[in-house]
């Protein structure tokens, strides 16, 4: 019978758990998450392990991340299911601190995040990209991962974590995954879990909208008037209120240049009842 998937909470186990993998010459890699693992996390997981010979998975509900008015205290929690999945998923280690452990009285160093943070997200949750900066890096410095992998499903996270580590020298490289997707294309979120059946059954709606504007711009059309068409169907289609629909540079995130034969990205908030769901597809150059 396999051995339980081993849960620290204090910084010196961890520190001693991944030294002796150090010492043993293996290769760490860090999944991060909020917990609530659905089968997006659990992929993230089969790449980390393809890339490492140890494979950390952090489990910290981010409090610096949520402004006060969004719902951290209502956010979906389950460590012991989390726990199971992990061990079946075949982690190494679940670093679970608590806030006191990852912000001890007095801590007060934030990190200020790139341009990739400016605009979309950073203008609807002005907090939210510096509290996922600040605690990346304090899970960078804490796991010293040679490899962090991500979601494409939170893209412009990716892209400022990819800044952050770009500019500030850090150790690591980051791996992405394409955003890992329901049968009718919603994409997975911990959030999904708010929908009601209703909501549900409307969602993938956004999706469709998303992959016609990147149809459209792949062959040179009117991308806004593309972008119009989507936010009146959502609306209509039962969607609550449109925070943005977005056309971007792959990379920079700033705006899309159509002839310039750079990537596009299609990028999306939206409101449905009282969840927002973020998704984006990609735009071949
Ligand atoms: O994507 C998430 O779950 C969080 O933003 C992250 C990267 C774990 C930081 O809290």
């Amino acid at each position: 019978m396999s051995s339980k998937i081993k849960i620290v909470r204090h910084l010196k186990d961890l520190r001693k758990a991944v030294g002796s993998w150090r010492t043993a010459g293996e290769r760490v890699a860090l999944v991060p998450t909020m917990g609530a693992l659905h089968d997006g996390h659990l992929a993230l997981v089969g790449v980390a392990r393809k890339k490492a010979g140890r494979t950390v998975v952090s489990i910290f509900v981010n409090p610096t991340q949520f402004a006060p008015t969004e719902d951290l205290s209502r956010y979906p929690r389950d460590e012991a299911g989390d726990l199971t999945k992990l061990q079946a998923a075949g982690a190494d280690l679940v670093w679970s601190p608590t806030a006191e452990e990852m912000y001890p009285e007095g801590f007060s160093t934030r990190i200020v995040p790139g341009s990739a943070a400016e605009d979309l997200e950073g203008e609807f949750r002005p907090h939210h990209f510096g509290g996922v900066a600040t605690v990346c890096c304090k899970l960078f410095s804490q796991v010293t991962p040679d490899v962090a992998v991500f979601g494409e499903k939170d893209y412009q996270q990716l892209c400022v974590v990819r800044q952050m580590v770009r500019d500030l020298n850090l150790p690591l490289t980051i791996a992405a995954l394409p955003t890992q997707r329901a049968k009718d294309g919603l994409a997975l979120s911990s959030r999904n879990a708010y929908l009601t059946p209703d909501e549900r059954s409307i969602a993938p709606a956004l999706h469709r909208a998303l992959l016609g504007i990147a149809d459209v711009a792949k062959t040179g059309g009117p991308v806004n008037r593309a972008i119009e068409t989507a936010n009146h169907d959502l609306l209509a289609a039962g969607f609550a209120r449109i925070d943005y629909i977005e056309i971007r540079d792959a990379e920079t995130l700033e705006p899309y240049e159509p002839r310039s034969g750079r990537e596009g990205r299609v990028l999306a908030a939206v409101w449905l009842g009282r969840t927002r769901l973020i998704d984006n597809v990609g735009v071949g150059s």
